[in-house]
């Protein structure tokens, strides 16, 4: 390779300098130290997030999230005394679920469908307080730039309307239903709204702190070896498609689980004696692909084997590519974490859905999309495409900002 000149050193260093600048703008005139301490909080509220995913997912499978008949924004006070536990018993008693599914319940247990669901309620909450506090202590010391600001501000538009989204399913379950024989349920298009916005909270959250802790991508950091960059160049352009294929494939869980159809068809891999079942056309046009029970549950077995199949094929690809050391890692762990998901999807239904593997198994997609999201971290672009995209990036979270309020407006108004 040619030796570079003083001129063509001059332009490397600032082609590098530009790469640092647009993506580290989120960190841009902080301190390493402010830097790690803002990472770890958003580190921190993206595991808090975690943690609510699992636990919402807990009051799903435990048939508790309809228990609790009303809702505000700033929070229900608990029952404290034996009155205050008859009158909420006596709101449940009222819904179509108590008539249809728990007639008969004691207090006793009623009590412990109230507290998972106030649980849920509660901890979203708590995280408001978590997220909300240190931001202003980060402002008030002059840590929190422009960039900086729009995010957070976003993040926090964005959590206060999952609450709103999260309402706005649970109605759906409080309503008769259309026949004496359905059972209530809340609609699985708004569980899986939920439930995608909950993934897109997280994510966010996740990008933001990985990119104020490692401000230089491994692409900016490796253009001096041009035998690694085109490594991350040529994985890069197979892991947007699985990562897009590992979401996609999650999306239709929630229609899964939103239709309760993991308690129909146990069997692996053929659903009643077939690899099509009969009922697969049972809808007319698409809502089939929705609401029809047979056809939810294929297309999620069709989609985990083709991410299955995806991540494999870039698990080998990676195998014969120059990559850095944390790509490398995230590639094994993503196909370690597929493999296991995938069983662990197998055994849930065989098993009929017990809430621990229905749980385990929720956040199991939640970690292989974390390892998917890592990954695209570290082989995220250099100098020149960053410099491209930096308009984009201008404008992204402002419109994202704008049409979460929208979606926070639409939902109000339909609830
Ligand atoms: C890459 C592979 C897979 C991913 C990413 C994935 C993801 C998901 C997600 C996100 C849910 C929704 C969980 C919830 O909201 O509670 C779900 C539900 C479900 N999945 Fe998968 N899944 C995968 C593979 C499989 C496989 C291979 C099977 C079985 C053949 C399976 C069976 C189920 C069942 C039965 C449910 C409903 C569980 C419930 O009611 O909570 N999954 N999946």
């Amino acid at each position: 390779m040619a030796a570079e000149t003083p001129s063509m050193l001059g332009a490397s260093a600032q082609r590098l300098t530009q790469a640092s600048t647009l993506s580290n703008a989120l960190g841009a005139g902080l301190s390493s130290g402010a830097s790690r301490a803002i990472s770890l909080w958003l580190g921190g509220c993206a595991a808090w997030v975690f943690s609510m995913v699992v636990l919402g997912g807990m009051t799903r499978l435990t048939r508790s999230g309809l228990s609790m008949t009303e809702w505000k924004f700033t929070g229900e006070k608990a029952p404290s005394s034996q009155e205050d536990w008859e009158a909420e018993f006596g709101k449940y008693r009222a819904s179509p679920e108590y008539h249809k599914v728990n007639r008969g319940m004691s207090l006793e247990e009623f009590k412990f469908i109230y507290w998972m669901e106030y649980a849920h309620r509660m901890w979203g909450r708590a995280l408001g307080v978590v997220f909300a506090v240190p931001a202003v202590y980060f402002a008030a010391r002059g840590w929190v730039n422009g960039p900086l600001a729009r995010r957070l501000g976003l993040l926090f538009a964005m959590g206060a309307t999952q609450g709103f989204v999260g309402w706005w399913m649970v109605r759906s379950g409080l309503q008769e239903t259309k026949t004496e024989w359905d059972v209530p349920r809340v609609s699985p298009y708004r569980l899986a709204a939920h439930l995608t916005s909950a993934a897109i909270i997280y994510g966010t959250l996740m990008w933001t702190s990985l990119s104020l802790a490692y401000p230089t991508s491994a692409a900016a950091a490796l253009s001096a070896n041009s035998a690694m960059t085109a490594g991350v160049n040529a994985l890069r352009r197979w892991a947007h498609p699985v990562a897009g294929l590992v979401a996609i494939t999650a999306l239709s869980g929630a229609f899964v689980a939103g239709m309760d159809a993991g308690h129909a068809y146990n069997t692996f891999p053929l659903m009643d004696g077939r690899l099509i079942p009969e009922e697969y056309w049972a809808l007319p046009g698409w809502r089939n692909a929705f609401e029809n029970t047979a056809a939810v549950q294929l297309h999620h077995r069709a989609l985990a084997l083709c991410t299955l199949g995806a991540v494999t094929a870039l698990w080998a690809r990676a195998r014969t590519l120059p990559l850095p050391p944390s790509s490398r890692l995230l590639v094994h762990a993503m196909m370690g974490m597929a493999a296991l998901q995938v069983a662990l999807g197998i055994t849930t239904l065989l098993t009929y859905v017990p809430p621990s593997l229905g749980t385990a198994h929720q956040a199991g997609a939640l970690t292989l999309l974390t390892l998917a999201l890592g990954l695209l971290h570290t082989l995220r672009r250099g100098p020149v495409a960053a410099a491209k995209s930096g308009m984009a990036s201008q404008l992204g979270t402002p419109a994202a900002l704008a049409a979460v309020l929208a979606v926070g407006t639409a939902v109000t108004q339909y609830s």
